[in-house]
């Protein structure tokens, strides 16, 4: 469903990604790791156009996103869940959730409010409803931000360190949510340091460093190949895989 192709990306004379190529199929999970600065969130970032590609191409359902004209359609289709949550903090919990539909008109506001009920219950903070961010802890500003990408019922979901802004206790609220939703079908593509969380996870793993994908392939693969080709730095983190 998603096809990245020798995508590149520059910030000035900086060469962030460095030829990116990834498929991602219906149903995948796929887990990305790497040393911080490698460019990970760059790359969900081009893969949402939050950031403009230098070069390459990027296919969502066999359609270039390149123009206008695709771009509001991929808004509809891929959502994405930021290490710091990005809720309006003016906002009530029920309102963040409700504005991206309403707004693009895909729901019209007494339906945005029913489905927005349906998944709250269903993340059991329907209670929070009238609440603004500041008021939940950061395991719920996280699952209100999941509900918040959920609602427009995307075939993609891509989430940058969800947990790595959480207590440790919080961890466990979220990555759970994420498995819910990973089981319902969802595709999704996971940036996130917790190793074993991926490992459980992920259905594949793709490793980046310096703007490049060294390695990818199934968690079982890859400890494999990690151990053969001893990647320095970096396999103290992940040798829990
Ligand atoms: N808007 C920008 N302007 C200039 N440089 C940028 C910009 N965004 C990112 N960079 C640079 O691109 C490189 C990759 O950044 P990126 O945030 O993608 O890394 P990352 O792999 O997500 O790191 P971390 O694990 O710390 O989140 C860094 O050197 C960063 O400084
Ligand atoms: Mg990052």
């Amino acid at each position: 469903m998603l096809k990245i192709k020798d995508l590149k990306k520059d910030f000035g004379e900086k060469k962030v990604l460095k030829g990116i190529n990834l498929t991602v199929n219906k149903g995948d999970v796929l887990g990305i790791i790497g040393p911080s600065g490698c460019g990970k969130s760059t790359l969900l970032r081009c893969i949402n156009y939050l950031e403009k590609p230098t070069s390459g191409m990027i296919i969502l359902d066999n359609k270039e996103i390149t123009n206008k004209d695709n771009l509001a359609n991929l808004r509809k289709k891929v959502g994405m869940v930021f290490q710091h949550f990005n809720l309006f903090e003016n906002l009530k919990v029920i309102d963040n959730i409700i504005l991206a539909p309403v707004k693009l008109g895909l729901l019209n506001k007494k339906e945005a409010l029913i489905k927005a009920d349906e998944l709250l219950k269903k993340i059991g903070l329907e209670d929070k409803k009238d609440y603004y961010p500041r008021q939940l802890s950061g395991g719920q500003k996280q699952r209100i931000a999941i509900v918040r990408a959920l609602i427009m019922n995307p075939e993609l979901m891509l989430f940058d360190e969800p947990t790595s802004a959480l207590d440790p206790e919080m961890i466990g609220e979220v990555t759970s949510l994420m498995r819910q939703i990973a089981k319902e079908g969802m595709t999704m593509i996971v940036i996130s340091h917790e190793t074993n969380f991926i490992k459980n996870f992920a259905t594949r793993i793709a490793l980046m460093e310096d703007g490049q994908i060294t390695l990818e392939g199934t968690p079982k693969e890859l400890l494999g190949k990690l151990k053969k080709n001893k990647v320095k730095d970096f396999l103290s983190k992940v040798e829990n895989i």
